[in-house]
């Protein structure tokens, strides 16, 4: 209804969504409606959300995951096919990192074992970066620095951080654990935190992997029989062969995760015409 008067109802119709929005108009639920499409602020809103959450992982994965400089650049196809190890590793990645929400939910791991410079932590590192693309939290860790911060914690003050650096292993939604039969004579105590953090992730179902510089006859005896029986059931052994690689085949390329758009302009449909917006990210958090 039209008025001859100034007082034009203050009523617009989104052309994209093809609904008529203002003041002047009553929404489904008995209430006057917003000087904007409410649809365009559903999908602004959303976007905001969607880039938010990709610049939280982004956070995580750069300063939390643990994953080392060299291999920051660590992809699936980083693995080259250089011998038939090299391709079941590359195989048994790619196979892994193709579905990664059906690995969660299964807790599904991974087993390496071999001598040095096979790939072993290429391909840890590998699937922690693209876990991270997917999941905020994944973590690489290294077991005999792990319990070597443990330790240097328990020497330090009640409040040190490092008397946490297990425990902060416990709820990671992937975990990768590099070197698990590196430590030198472990100790019962070893064995315990050890047996702790892997039985505990076990129980939850949550995805651990692990590398291990050691033969198949070896693993168990250094990470324990009931550890290596847990692994055994979460995920397939990949026993690798061959001589090492290391210094040969390189890895380089761009970061395996791309630092997200400190920007992004949105379109809303406010008052009868279209409007941009900027949304401005800093340190992972929407900036005002
Ligand atoms: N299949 C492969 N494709 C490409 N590069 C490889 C491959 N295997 C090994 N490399 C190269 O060798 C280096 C060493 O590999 P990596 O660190 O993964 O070895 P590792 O099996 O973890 O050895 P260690 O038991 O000594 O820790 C890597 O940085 C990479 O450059
Ligand atoms: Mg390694
Ligand atoms: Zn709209």
């Amino acid at each position: 209804m039209t008025d001859d008067t100034d007082n034009q109802p203050r009523v617009w119709a989104c052309p994209e969504h093809q609904v008529e929005y203002g003041p002047d108009r009553i929404g489904e639920r008995g209430y006057r409606m917003d000087w904007h499409c409410p649809d365009c602020e559903r999908e602004r809103f959303r976007t905001e959300r969607a880039l938010q959450a990709e610049h939280l992982r982004y956070e995580h994965w750069k300063h939390s995951s643990g994953v080392p400089t060299r291999y920051r650049c660590a992809v699936p196809s980083s693995i080259q096919p250089l011998s038939p190890s090299a391709k079941s590793l590359r195989a048994a990645v790619h196979a892994y990192t193709g579905d990664l929400r059906a690995r969660y939910e299964a807790g599904s791991g991974l087993v390496l074992i071999g001598p040095p410079g096979l790939g072993k932590t290429l391909a840890l590192a590998a699937i922690i970066n693209e876990a991270c693309k997917v999941y905020r939290g994944p973590v690489y860790a290294i077991w005999p620095d792990v319990l070597a911060a443990l330790k240097a914690g328990f020497g330090g003050a009640k409040d040190d951080p490092r008397r946490e650096a297990v425990e902060r292993l416990r709820d990671a939604p992937f975990l990768a654990l590099d070197e698990i039969a590196g430590v030198r004579e472990a100790s019962d105590f070893d064995h315990g935190e050890l047996f702790g953090l892997i039985d505990f992730r076990y129980r939850e179902e949550l995805p651990t992997l692990v590398a291990a510089n050691a033969t198949a006859a070896q693993f168990p005896v250094l990470v324990g029989e009931r550890v290596a029986d847990r692994l055994q059931e979460t995920g397939p052994q990949l026993v690798l062969t061959g001589s090492s690689q290391r210094g040969k085949a390189v890895i380089d390329g761009p970061p395996a995760f791309e630092e997200p758009a400190s920007s992004m302009k949105v379109r809303i449909h406010s008052q009868g015409a279209w409007r941009e917006r900027t949304i401005n990210f800093r340190d992972g958090r929407i900036a005002a």
